[in-house]
């Protein structure tokens, strides 16, 4: 795989697309509910995942796409060039705020991370990253993260897991609430990974995501040195849903012993 050249097509069909949701409102867009009554879709998730796939497919056939609204294969493995799509992370904030979204992609060769995107469509910001060559905000080189104190940290977290919940002992979630500098919740996950990779979080919490919201995250945490795990400090496994921490490194290992503490 020419990655050089991968990197420019990327960059193009994100771009391209981030236009298309701008424009998508001044048309009429069709909500509807998945799992759940907050579990949102719209016909602009589904056709910004289908405008990527025939693109790719167009670029090279034998590229595979593992998308959160399943418009493609199925992709059961991570064998050859596999593209990890979430068209729009954060489908509330783009329902109800028409902003804080992003557009998230990362594109594995037999399961490591080559390439890492994470686009702000409104704002259009691009965070990205070529694995082993540096991460670039709109192409000014991001620096490794300097280490901190747990007392300084900004920490990213859905308020849900600050009450009684089933997955975690929430008082230790509010011993780490009460710890560090402050805290901050913003809706789309590949806005709080990509805060993190540029600093302006120190860590970002949650019990629960899939692959597409952090495939193209953990390409960028790497290059910058923020560590990315699950709550076994483990890789996050890219084939279902995980637990995850993403931190600077200097704090990490400190939040998953102390204060992450699952229910079993
Ligand atoms: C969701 C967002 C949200 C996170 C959820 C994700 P979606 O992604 O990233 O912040 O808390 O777990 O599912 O559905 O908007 O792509
Ligand atoms: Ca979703
Ligand atoms: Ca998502
Ligand atoms: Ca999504």
């Amino acid at each position: 795989m020419d990655i050089k050249q991968v990197d420019e097509f990327a960059k193009e069909i994100i771009f391209k697309a981030g236009q298309r949701i701008r424009d998508a409102f001044s048309y009429d867009i069709e909500i509807e509910t998945k799992s759940n009554a907050n579990d949102l879709v719209t016909n602009i998730d589904r056709e910004t995942e289908l405008f990527f796939i025939e693109k790719i497919k167009e670029f090279n056939p034998t590229h595979r796409i593992l998308g959160e609204e399943g418009m493609g294969e199925k992709v059961e493995s991570l064998e050859g060039v596999v593209w990890i799509i979430d068209p729009i992370d954060g489908t509330m904030n783009f329902v109800k705020q028409h902003r804080h979204f992003m557009i998230s992609i990362g594109i594995y060769v037999d399961g490591v991370g080559k390439l890492g995107y994470i686009f702000d469509v409104m704002r259009e910001d691009l965070f990205n990253a070529i694995a082993g060559v540096g991460a670039w905000y709109n192409d000014s080189p991001l620096r490794k993260l300097q280490p901190l104190k747990i007392e300084e940290a900004v920490i990213g977290i859905n308020a849900n897991w600050v009450t009684p919940n089933k997955r975690i002992n929430h008082e230790k979630i509010i011993e780490l609430v009460r710890t560090v500098r402050g805290t901050r919740s913003y809706g789309s996950a590949a806005m709080e990974i990509a805060f993190v990779i540029s600093g302006k979080l120190d860590a970002y919490i949650s019990m629960r995501l899939a692959p597409w919201d952090i495939g193209g995250g953990v390409v960028i945490a790497k290059e910058v040195g923020a560590v990315a795990t699950n709550f076994n400090g483990k890789v996050f496994d890219f084939l279902t849903a995980d637990t995850f921490l993403i931190a600077n490194p200097a704090i990490h290992q400190l939040i998953l012993e102390k204060y992450i503490e699952e229910k079993k």
